[in-house]
């Protein structure tokens, strides 16, 4: 919370003494999102009992969103809401004797409590308990809310409404039960004694280094940070990030940590019981690739959307934010509504206006999002069609990489082709000719930006070693190499890359390494989905790392 803007906002702070707690004011009501069915998964259980009381959050609209995208400077001017905005939602809120607190850095969300009653009056709305069949979630959503007609220009969106909790989907996939995994991990020259080589090739620090030209001295910049977020109850241990580090980097001291940034109440217990498989291997991989980079897990409380959310607001207002974020996890873009998605989206051109790297997995469905579905359409996942961060897929195989069936890649129903990338992806749309027509929407953002190496990587979980694959391996692997990069560059008097995408789709594109085979079939027939292609494509983006060409393309 943030006491400038509580002054700013105190007229509404009122204690008016009608005690009318039910009776909100009469304005012209417009719907203003509104969605057919409760999404897959969940199913209308009872009304809301009308004394629950719900936390919403109100998005005022920015003033100029569109100055934020295309300077990506001095952020603070484009996202603040206008005094006209802030009066206009203030006195609504005060008619209806309400009591909101600001939530963001610049006051661009509003927090208020409000029971079920109420909120169904205020926002014409139907607030009703859904059940999850296969989680048993509960949850209180509605299908539908309008706002006055008079605040359409000024409210950008109210939540929770009409997006549903996320799926807990994020997990990286396990392949395969632990192998015994004997050899000489100090040996970083001899690829076959460190990788393996074939499908079956073991992924780890040495063998991402070899393969990656990433440099083994440490990082020396102090204000260089990178950090991995951790959501949905997925603690990371330092117990198995020790074991780690001692068997895959001998060379550093194997106490390396992390450091925990707490957001919402989000906690990091230590108790190998609850390990988390998706933030050990997250953070193993950065401070095992990262070398010497400091390392903060930030662990964020709360629902995935909420939580997405409430990351990029901390990082907008932090003093010295790191320079890399690295997240693996995401969902289906239809799992958000089209409101919501582009508001965490700003935040994130918010976060890269401050000169972060923002990196996400593209997804581990193929064309079928995350779920394996028929794919009467691929699905999109989010964050990815955000036009504002690094979306990142994955390869397999050695000696040469191709494209992994699960490597999530198509196109944005949300956002349109982002100007960087227009020249790229009209040439692979050229060589697609009508293959999958009409399964996807042509004119949309196109990702995965980037890939790497994405399948069996070895990780520490309560103790054992295991075999994961999943996106989630090559984010992190293509973020510490961003982390380097940002080292040398800082110390070299340089400024960090920030968004990372103007830069990949021009200077740096022909320092990534193109792979042109693979697919990424994953709808439940098996048989329709993209392919990997010379130039960018929807399986693995513009290509693989090479730190050394990239550091080179950057004057390093
Ligand atoms: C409004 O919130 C402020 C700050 O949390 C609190 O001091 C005040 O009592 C609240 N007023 C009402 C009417 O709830
Ligand atoms: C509101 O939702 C309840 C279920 O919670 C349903 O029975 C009722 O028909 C809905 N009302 C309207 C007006 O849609
Ligand atoms: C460890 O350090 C030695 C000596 O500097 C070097 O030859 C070797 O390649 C390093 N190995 C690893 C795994 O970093
Ligand atoms: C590389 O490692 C493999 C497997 O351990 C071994 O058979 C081979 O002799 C090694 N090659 C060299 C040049 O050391
Ligand atoms: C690691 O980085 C810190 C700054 O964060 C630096 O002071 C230290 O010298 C570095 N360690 C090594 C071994 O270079
Ligand atoms: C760790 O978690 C287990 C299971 O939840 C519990 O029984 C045990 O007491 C915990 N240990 C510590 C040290 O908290
Ligand atoms: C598989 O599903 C896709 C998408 O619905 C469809 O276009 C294609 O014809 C199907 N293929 C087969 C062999 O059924
Ligand atoms: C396709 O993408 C464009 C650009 O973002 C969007 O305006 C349009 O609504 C999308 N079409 C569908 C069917 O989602
Ligand atoms: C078009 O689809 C065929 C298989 O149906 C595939 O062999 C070909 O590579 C695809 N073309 C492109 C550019 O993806
Ligand atoms: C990586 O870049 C270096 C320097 O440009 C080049 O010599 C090397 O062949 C590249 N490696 C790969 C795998 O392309
Ligand atoms: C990218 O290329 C342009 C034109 O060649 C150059 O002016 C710019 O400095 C380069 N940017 C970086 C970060 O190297």
């Amino acid at each position: 919370m943030f006491p400038i803007l509580l002054v700013a906002l105190s007229s509404f702070v009122v204690c008016n003494a009608i005690p009318l707690s039910l009776q909100v004011s009469r304005r012209n009501l417009v719907v203003h999102e509104s969605r057919e069915d409760a999404p897959s998964g969940f199913a209308l259980s009872t009304p809301a009992s009308p004394d629950s009381v719900l936390s919403l959050r109100l998005a005022l609209v920015q003033s100029d969103t569109d100055g934020l995208i295309s300077a990506l400077n001095d952020v603070a001017n484009f996202v603040t809401p206008s005094a006209a905005t802030v009066s206009a939602v203030v006195d609504w809120l005060t008619e209806n004797e309400l009591n909101a607190t600001v939530l963001s850095p610049v006051g661009d969300w509003l927090s208020l409590d409000i029971p079920v009653n109420k909120a169904n009056e205020l926002l014409a709305a139907n607030y009703s308990v859904y059940v999850n069949a296969q989680t048993g979630l509960q949850t209180i959503r509605t299908l539908s809310y309008s706002i006055p007609e008079d605040l359409q220009e000024h409210l950008a969106l109210v939540h929770p409404t009409v997006t549903f909790p996320s799926n807990k989907q994020h997990a990286p996939i396990f392949l395969a039960s632990p192998k015994s995994v004997t050899r000489d991990v100090q040996d970083l020259v001899n690829a076959t004694a460190v990788c393996g080589y074939g499908l079956a090739a073991w992924m780890n620090p040495g063998c991402l280094q070899y393969l990656y030209n990433i440099p083994i001295s440490p990082a020396t910049n102090p204000l260089n940070k990178i950090a991995v977020t951790g959501y949905d109850e997925e603690y990371a241990q330092q117990a198995d990030l020790e074991k780690f580090l001692a068997d895959y980097r001998p060379n550093i001291s194997s106490t390396a940590k992390f450091t925990l940034e707490s957001v919402e109440g989000g906690v990091n217990p230590q108790n190998s019981s609850q390990a988390g498989s998706e933030a050990n291997l997250d953070t193993q991989y950065v401070v095992g690739l990262a070398t010497n980079v400091s390392t903060q897990f930030i662990s964020v409380g709360g629902d995935f959307f909420d939580a997405l959310l409430d990351t990029a607001n901390f990082l907008a207002g932090v003093d010295a934010p790191p320079y890399v974020l690295s997240t693996s996890y995401g969902d289906n873009e239809d799992a958000i509504s089209q409101r919501l998605a582009i508001n965490i989206c700003n935040a994130y051109a918010q976060l890269g206006a401050r000169g972060i790297s923002v990196l996400f997995s593209s997804g581990d469905g193929g064309v079928s999002g995350n779920k394996n579905s028929e794919c009467t359409s691929f699905v999109p996942t989010f964050p990815s069609g955000c036009p504002y961060i690094t979306s990142v897929g994955a390869t397999t195989q050695l000696p040469t990489e191709i494209g992994a069936d699960f490597s999530s890649g198509g196109f944005s129903n949300y956002w349109g082709t982002p100007s960087y990338q227009t020249t790229a992806v009209s040439a692979y749309l050229d060589k697609l000719g009508s293959n999958n027509t009409g399964l996807f929407n042509a004119s949309g953002r196109a990702y995965p930006d980037v890939s790497a190496y994405g399948t069996n990587f070895e990780i520490y979980n309560e103790g054992n070693l295991l075999i994961t694959s999943g996106t989630s391996c090559s984010t992190p692997t293509f973020a510490s190499i961003v982390a380097l990069l940002n080292d040398q560059l800082t110390t070299a008097g340089k400024s960090p890359l920030g968004f990372l995408n103007p830069l990949l789709y021009s200077n740096l594109s022909s320092s990534l390494t193109d792979i042109v085979d693979g697919n990424n079939l994953a709808c439940s027939n098996g048989t329709t989905g993209f392919y990997a292609t010379e130039g960018w494509d929807p399986v693995t983006g513009l290509g693989t790392p090479n730190f050394t060409a990239l550091a080179t393309a950057l004057g390093l």
